[in-house]
This record gives C-alpha cells, structure tokens and sequence, in this order.
C-alpha cells in the first residue's frame, strides 16, 4: 500500500458516531465534485489529468529538460506561489534539500520572482557570472509582478551574454494557451512555450508543465510521478470513508475544526520535506482560508521544531491538531558510531540505525501530543519514491477539494490574494489607480 491513514492517535479526539454523522457531507463534496456541480467546477481539471495528460506535450517537457539539462550550468525557475512551490517542493522531496550541493553534472537550479527582494536578485545575478544559464518563466496570467520582474532581468542577462537568437534557446515558458500578453510575446520571440490549462489552478498544477519541466530538468522519472498519482486516483474512487483514506483525511479535517481545531499542523520528520510543507500550506490556505473560515495550515519539521515550537504544541493554546508524515522506507542508511569515552552517555545508541531512533522519537512524541490534547493524523508514506510521491501529492489535492467542499467554501478560488496588489499598485502609481492612490495617502496620512 502506497498510503495509509492511522488515526490511532485521534481515538480520544472522534468517537465513531461522528464519522458516520460527516458521511452525509462527504457524499454531498463527493457528488459535486464528480457531476462538476459544485463552485469553481471549472476549474477541475486537475482531477483527470494523472490519465489524460497531453502526451505530446509530455514528450516535448522530456526534451526540453534534456536540452537544459546540457546547455547550463545555472537553472534559473521563475514564477511564484503555484507557480513555483509545487516544483521546488518534488525536487527537494525526491533529491534533496541540497540539491545543487549534491547534483552531479547537472544543472544547478535555482527560484526567481518568488520574492520581492533586492539582496536576493543580486545574489542570483552573482551566482550567473560566467556560468552558462537557461531560464523557465512559468506565470499563467503572464502579468504577476514578481515572476515578471525577474523576467525583465534574466532575458536581458541573456539577451546580452548570447544574442537574441542565442538568448531564445535557452528561454522557456509556461502559461496560458492562448490568452495573456506573455503567449503572445513568446511566440513572436520564438521561445518555446509550455501550457497552464485553463481549467487548471496554480496551486494544483505541480503535475502540468509548470512543475514537471523543472522537475524533469532535475533528472526525476515525471512518469512514475504522474503514475502515483493515478493509481491514486483509482484508488480513491468511492465516497465511503471506511474504505477511502482520503476522503477519511477531509472528513476528519472538518470533525476537528468543528471542535475547535482551526490550525493544522503538517508534520515532517525528513528535512527534504521542508518545501513539501509549502506546497502543502498554499493548496490548503488558499483554498479553504475564505469567508471568515478556514483551518490555518501551519508545518514543522521535528525533531528540528521540537526544539522551539515543541513546547507550544504541547502545553500552548489547544486550537490545533497534527498531520504527520511518516515516510516508512527512507531508503537511507545510517549507523549511530560508538565512542568509546561515552561523553554523552549515548553508547546504549550504539550500532543503532538513526532512522530507528528517528521513528522512536515520532512514536514519543506521537504519544506526548495525545496527552498534551492534540489530535494526531498519520499518514504512512511508503517510500521516498517519484510514484509515491506522485499518489501523496494527488492525495491532498483531492482531499483539499472535499475537505474545502464540506466547508462549504469554493475551494478553488483566491479572490483574497488581490488586496495587496491593488494597495501596491496604486501607491506605486500604476495608472487607472489614481483614485485608490488617493484614498490609501489620505488613510497613511491620517495615521
Ligand atoms: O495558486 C495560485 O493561483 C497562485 O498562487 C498563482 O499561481 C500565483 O499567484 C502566480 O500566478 P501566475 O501563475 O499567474 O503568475
């Protein structure tokens, strides 16, 4: 089995008479997502996409990542939220955290127009100097302000170093099919261009061109990804929670915060599931956090965070509860050295696996949390593979959807996320927001 949910953990949290209460809802979420009743249906595409992906377009990612792959030094991804975290989050996950330390001959890559920050574009523009480089502007509007400015920069780095018509092999970008200023722009310059489908929303489209082309550059099999998340698929087919772990994920989600457990906490215990946990928090934060409601997604990595959020866990303010992913075959070896003056005291470790003491300290802490009066859900991962990674990913996608459906919001859009940028438009004098300009000046000066 490539998941399993315990909820050993949760047995003092749910009696067994609520999860047959929630079963009414869960049937509801599941028909309006299959009949594409519900709101945001249009925007369902992710659902079938693990089988009915464009295939030729699937060969031409394959290519391309080779052509990357021996033509730079220096990959550079651009975009941001779900244009960027999906991608960073599978090749951190599969390789590692460290990845350019530990890559080989392959390109070492890198994230722009994920921040608004000097200090980091100028480190990037270092890191270039002298290093061959190709660049994927992944942006489905073509117009959010941070991927676009570091696009500005990073064509005309290129434009310098190679020529245009140099420049325009090593330029690649993912948008939209057909509408947006930044398909038009491509073509005319003859940048390949990979496609965002419309019905396809940023924080759900790790397994489209916008994650898989990065994600392939880094040399993991998109195949066996994009496997594991249809054989998840086909295994989370039927509504009935008893026999669907991921809807019994959504359902539980919403047992809780009814309770009072408005903050989840998503729990690794590897570090390379550190950009995992960023992924996770923008599939769930963004589509649950809306109309006054929402269960904040928070993440840790312990035993790391058990040094400094351990103790609010246990003792602080009980309003959350835990998803812990407990990743059963790590594939990774390694033995506890004795020492023969025993400073530490710790020779009882000797010879030990460090995995062992790492699944020793999950179970201690798995059980400190139920006394501290947190639920804890485990979810138990296989394998640290592309294909199970590929069925947890659709997974949460999923149950983010049933679980955003039972909440009774429209877990597919994000009107919230325009606030700021209208505020940071008109103050920095965009034209057309010369009437907001003024009003927020008079609010600032009034304060
Ligand atoms: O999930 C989302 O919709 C957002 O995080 C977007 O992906 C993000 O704002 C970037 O948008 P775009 O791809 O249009 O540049």
């Amino acid at each position: 089995m490539t998941l399993k949910l315990n909820d050993r953990y949760l047995q003092k949290f749910i009696r067994p008479d609520e999860y047959t209460c929630i079963q009414g809802a869960v049937n509801v979420a599941h028909d309006a997502l299959i009949n594409k009743s519900g709101a945001g249906s249009d925007f369902l595409g992710w659902t079938s996409l693990p089988d009915d992906y464009d295939r030729e377009e699937f060969a031409r990612i394959k290519a391309a990542a080779q052509k990357i792959r021996s033509s730079c030094d220096v990959f550079i991804v651009i975009g941001i939220g779900g244009s960027y975290l999906g991608a960073r989050a599978v090749i951190e996950f599969l390789c590692s955290q460290q990845y350019n330390a530990l890559n080989g001959s392959l390109p070492d890559i890198y994230y722009a127009g994920c921040n608004i920050s000097a200090a980091s574009m100028q480190e990037l523009l270092t890191i270039c100097e002298g290093k061959d480089v190709c660049i994927n502007v992944i942006s489905k509007s073509g117009t959010t302000t941070e991927p676009a400015i570091a696009f500005r920069v990073f064509r005309a780095l290129l434009e310098n170093k190679y020529g245009k018509d140099g420049a325009k092999e090593r330029i690649f970008v993912t948008t939209d099919r057909c509408r947006g200023t930044l398909k038009s722009f491509s073509d005319d310059a003859g940048y390949e261009t990979f496609v965002v489908p419309d019905d396809v929303g940023g924080r759900f489209s790790v397994l489209t061109a916008v994650g898989l082309l990065p994600i392939a550059v880094a040399g993991i099999d998109i195949d066996a990804l994009m496997q594991g998340a249809s054989d998840a698929r086909h295994d989370y087919a039927s509504p009935d929670i008893c026999q669907n772990d991921c809807y019994r994920y959504a359902a539980i989600r919403n047992i809780l915060y009814r309770k009072g457990k408005v903050t989840e906490i998503l729990v690794g215990y590897e570090t390379y599931a550190q950009m995992f946990n960023e992924w996770w928090k923008q599939l769930y934060g963004e589509s649950e956090g809306k109309d006054g409601k929402g269960i904040f997604p928070a993440s840790v990595i312990f035993s790391t965070d058990l040094h400094s959020l351990g103790q609010f866990i246990q003792d602080g303010t009980k309003n959350q509860f835990e998803t812990v992913i407990s990743v059963e075959n790590s594939g990774a070896s390694f033995e506890i050295p004795a020492d023969p003056a025993n400073v530490d005291g710790l020779n009882f470790l000797s010879g030990m696996q460090l995995d062992e003491v790492k699944k020793t300290a999950m179970i201690g802490t798995l059980l400190a949390h139920e006394d501290g009066g947190v639920p804890n859900i485990v979810l138990e991962l296989a394998d640290r593979s592309a294909h199970s990674l590929g069925y947890l990913i659709y997974f949460f996608e999923l149950a983010c959807a049933i679980s955003g459906y039972i909440l009774g919001v429209n877990p597919f859009d994000q009107p919230g996320v325009e606030a700021y940028k209208k505020n940071m438009f008109a103050l920095l004098g965009k034209p057309g927001y010369e009437q907001q300009k003024a009003e927020l000046q008079a609010r600032l000066g009034a304060n």
